[in-house]
Formats: C-alpha cells, sequence, structure tokens
C-alpha cells in the first residue's frame, strides 16, 4: 500500500508516524499542487493527505487506487466529496483541532483594529509619544456590537470569548435553531439586521457558492459607517475590491483579514495597500499544540481506513 503526502508543507514527526506502524503502507511526501500533478504522479497511491490541493472528479477518475483521502483541517472546498462518494473513495477531516485558535485570532484581531494598536505602534516607532489622539473613537467593548455571520463551532466560541469582554452579540446563521443562537448568549438576527447594527463584522462560514462574496459592496454599503470587517474563514466570501474602496471611501474604517481570495494574495491587492488592515497568512489555525493535533487526526484516521476500520471523521461514508 502506498500513502502519499501532497502538501509540500506540513512537517511529519516520530507520533504521527506512530499511526502508520504495522500497516506496512509506503509513505512518501510530494509536493503536488495541481491536479495535472496529482494524476501524474500519485497514479499508484491507495491514500492521500491533502491539504489544499485540487481533489476533482478528473484527478479521481486516474487514480485508480485510491481508497482513502486525509484531509488535514476542516474546509473542503478543494475536495470534490460528491465525487468522492461515487468513486468509493472515504474522505476524512479534522473539525474539532484549531477551534480554540481561530476564535482566538479573531478576537486578537478585532482587539488590535477597536484598541488602534496598528496605529500607536507607527506612532511610537515615528518618535511621537504624545499620539493618543490618533485613537480618537476607540470605543469600550460594552457600548459595542459584534455581528458574526455563521454561529457554528467557531463562531459561538468567538461568541463566548467576546461576551468576556463585553461585547453585545448578535449572529446570523439561518442554518442554526434561533433558540441555541439565544442560549450561547447572542441575539439571532436577520443578515440586514446584523449588518446595520454591527460594529465588527465577523466571518465564520463555509465557501460555498450561497456565501461567496457575502460581503459585496452592497453589504458593505448597509454596514455601519466606521465598522470593521474580520474574514479569518474563506477567501471568496468578501468582495476584496469593494471592501478596499469602502475603506478608502471612509465609510469602513478596516479590517483583519487572515484569508484571501487568491493565496498568496498578488503584491498589488489592495488591501496590502491600506494601513488600517491588519493581515496574516491564513495562520489563524495555527498553533504548536493544533498543528500536532490536525496531523497525527489524519494519520490516525487514513490507517484506520487502510486497516478496514471505521475513520473518527468521516466526511462521506458516515453510517
Ligand atoms: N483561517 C483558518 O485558519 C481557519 C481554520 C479553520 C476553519 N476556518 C474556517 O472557519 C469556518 C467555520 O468553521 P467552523 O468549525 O465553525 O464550522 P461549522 O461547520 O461548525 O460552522 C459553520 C456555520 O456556518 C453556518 N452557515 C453556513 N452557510 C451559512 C450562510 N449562508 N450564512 C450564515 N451562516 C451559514 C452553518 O450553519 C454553521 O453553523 C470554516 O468553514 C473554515 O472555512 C478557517
Amino acid at each position: 500500500m502506498k500513502i502519499i503526502k501532497t502538501d509540500g508543507m506540513l512537517t511529519v514527526e516520530p507520533e504521527q508516524f506512530a499511526y502508520l506502524e504495522g500497516l506496512g503502507a509506503e509513505f512518501v511526501e510530494k509536493t503536488l499542487l495541481t491536479e495535472d500533478a496529482l494524476i501524474a504522479e500519485a497514479k499508484d497511491a491507495d491514500a492521500l493527505m491533502v491539504l489544499r490541493e485540487p481533489i476533482t472528479a478528473r484527478v479521481l477518475s486516474e487514480l485508480r487506487n485510491l481508497k482513502v483521502i486525509g484531509r488535514f483541517g476542516v474546509g473542503l472546498d478543494s475536495i470534490d466529496v460528491e465525487a468522492c462518494t461515487r468513486a468509493g473513495v472515504q474522505v476524512t477531516y479534522v473539525p474539532d483541532s484549531n477551534i480554540d485558535e481561530v476564535s482566538t485570532h479573531a478576537l486578537a484581531l478585532i482587539l488590535s483594529l477597536a484598541r488602534k494598536l496598528k496605529t500607536y505602534d507607527s506612532a511610537v516607532r515615528k518618535g511621537r509619544w504624545f499620539a493618543m489622539d490618533d485613537g480618537a473613537g476607540i470605543t469600550r467593548p460594552s457600548k459595542q456590537v459584534l455581528g458574526l455571520i455563521g454561529f457554528g463551532q467557531i463562531g459561538r466560541l468567538t461568541a463566548a470569548k467576546a461576551k468576556a469582554f463585553g461585547y453585545e452579540i448578535i449572529a446570523y446563521d439561518p442554518y442554526m435553531p434561533a433558540e441555541k443562537i439565544s442560549a450561547a448568549g447572542a441575539n439571532p438576527v436577520s443578515l440586514e439586521e446584523l449588518l446595520g447594527k454591527a460594529d465588527f463584522v465577523s466571518l465564520h462560514i463555509p465557501a460555498t457558492p450561497e456565501t461567496r462574496n457575502i460581503i459585496s459592496a452592497d453589504a458593505l454599503e448597509k454596514m455601519k459607517k466606521g465598522a470593521f470587517v474580520i474574514n479569518v474563514s474563506r477567501g471568496g466570501l468578501v468582495d476584496e475590491a469593494a471592501l478596499a474602496e469602502a475603506i478608502r471611501s471612509g465609510h469602513i474604517a478596516g479590517a483583519g483579514i487572515d484569508t484571501f481570495e487568491k493565496e498568496p494574495p498578488s503584491p498589488d491587492n489592495p488591501l496590502l495597500a491600506l494601513d488600517q488592515v491588519i493581515v496574516s497568512p491564513h495562520a489563524a489555525h495555527y498553533s504548536t499544540q493544533s498543528y500536532a493535533e490536525v496531523r497525527s487526526k489524519v494519520f490516525a484516521d487514513v490507517a484506520a481506513v487502510l486497516r478496514g476500520e471505521k475513520p473518527k471523521y468521516p466526511v462521506n461514508f458516515k453510517g
């Protein structure tokens, strides 16, 4: 049996290799980031371990031995799960290794923007100590509203953490019963209401055709003047050109962006030219602990499937 890890990025430690003991499988690492590369180099794979590689129907039709795909993380937008199911390929993922990290990162962006840390940092470095007024407009959390779009695992934990700082929390999630949102201490609202009320609009939703550009030029216009946009979920949820324009016009005060439509973003991405925007390299999930956990869970599940056992985190064939 052959397992190919194709992301070319994540390192593997002895604690992960331990899951393959006794399996008698060959483990190979190759960087195969395109459909063509996967088809050319992974034809004989029984298992793939992937990060963001395109697992399409075309790739699946060529990888005839494939039995299982383990995805390092929760997002499945790079995998055609329906095509995997049709091909009899088990997909596994890791939905729960970095909820703490992503919610903390969202809060870090919110608080940094709220406290104008970038502005103050730059003033002090330029030798301006009496720069208090640069923070004009800074407001207490207890006087501000955090609007969460998506109230799943990460949305809920972001709400719990933000509540401790005093923010009023409102949430829009049409697939979550309103009682569940209320029970978690947030007010369930429509998207329109959220956009009109929130000082911070934070996205915690998957990338789907329905959520594409949910923060569009029109949505930005409906937002409060001086509000902020936070995206630690997926690129494609925010119309980046429209957001940059809304910030330049002064309607939106700034943004915290961890995920971009194109990653890495091109140097001429308009958001990168704006001081009011804090960016990070799709790193919201990262901590020493989450990084180890996500790899171990993929190795454990891929090994389980190759042994003929049920994986702990199946995406398809759940029965
Ligand atoms: N930046 C990172 O490093 C990183 C790491 C992990 C996860 N993520 C992202 O965070 C997102 C949220 O993760 P999670 O674990 O909370 O997922 P989850 O599945 O628990 O929650 C997603 C929520 O979004 C809701 N939703 C779906 N479509 C919606 C819509 N159109 N409008 C409003 N709500 C909608 C669902 O009902 C669900 O409650 C993931 O989809 C992933 O894209 C990013």
